[in-house]
């Protein structure tokens, strides 16, 4: 393992400009998210070489339902076909695979795949890896709150913090958006509130090695303060 000072614990990725890494080589959008696959797998290994302990990728948002079927569909096939192979990355490289987000509406073999592969990994400790899929961080406040409701007792922050997709492992130190847009999409609203955020403008299907070290350099530079003093 390669190490840097003071890595994040919890890196949390908005992969975002897999379309308009597409359009502007005039290929259809899916062609971009097939080699946002591949920028998923360098940046495992990168998580593996850098000592991440965490890294949640946000693959698919709630709102992500009002694109085409025909987007939809090929990005439910990547991700069949990411997880279905044999030797994949999380069994050869002991990483944990869990998923946070509403995956009912999807497909059942591609529902079945993913548990296979939750099932297979769940004891593995190198690094865990979390796909955000059908997820929305409004949505995660509203089921974690209904769900403590029905406790009837009087709630706290961190009762919902342990009630939320994400309870069981830690808040995320730094979020990386790709594609240069600024903003968090409905990301993970409640467990951000003091996250370090970064914007590189390198569209995720390029995302490589060269540009998570920038990152991870960049975090390094930050101080966090939690709202005390340094
Ligand atoms: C991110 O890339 C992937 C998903 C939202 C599934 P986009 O598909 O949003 O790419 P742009 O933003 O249109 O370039
Ligand atoms: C956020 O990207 C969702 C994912 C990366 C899965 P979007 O491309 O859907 O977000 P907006 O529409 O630009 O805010
Ligand atoms: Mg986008």
């Amino acid at each position: 393992m390669t190490k840097l000072l003071k890595v994040p614990n919890h890196i949390a990725i908005i992969m975002d400009g897999n379309g308009r890494w597409a359009t502007k080589r005039g290929l259809p959008r899916n062609l971009g998210h097939k080699e946002g696959v591949n920028a998923v797998e360098r940046t495992i290994k990168s998580c593996l070489k850098y000592g991440i302990r965490y890294c949640t990728f946000f693959a698919f948002s709630t709102e992500n339902w009002k694109r085409s079927k025909e987007e939809i569909d090929g990005i439910f096939d990547l991700l069949r076909s990411y997880i279905s192979k044999d030797n994949n990355i999380f069994i050869e490289n002991q990483i944990k695979l869990s998923s946070i987000g509403v995956i009912d509406p999807f497909p059942d073999d591609l529902k079945k795949a993913l548990n296979d592969l939750k099932e297979k990994t769940k004891n593995f400790d190198k690094l865990e890896v979390v796909f955000a899929l059908n997820y929305g961080g409004r949505d995660d406040i509203v089921r974690a709150v209904n769900k403590l409701i029905k406790q009837g007792n009087e709630i706290n922050e961190k009762d919902i913090l342990l009630s939320l997709d994400t309870g069981d492992i830690p808040e995320p130190d730094f979020v990386i958006r790709t594609s240069g847009e600024q903003r968090l999409s409905n990301f993970l609203l409640y467990q951000m509130a003091y996250s370090e955020l970064y914007f590189p403008k390198v569209y995720w299907p390029d995302f490589n090695e060269k540009h998570f070290v920038k990152a991870l350099k960049a975090y390094q530079k930050r101080n966090r303060r939690f709202g005390g003093l340094s």
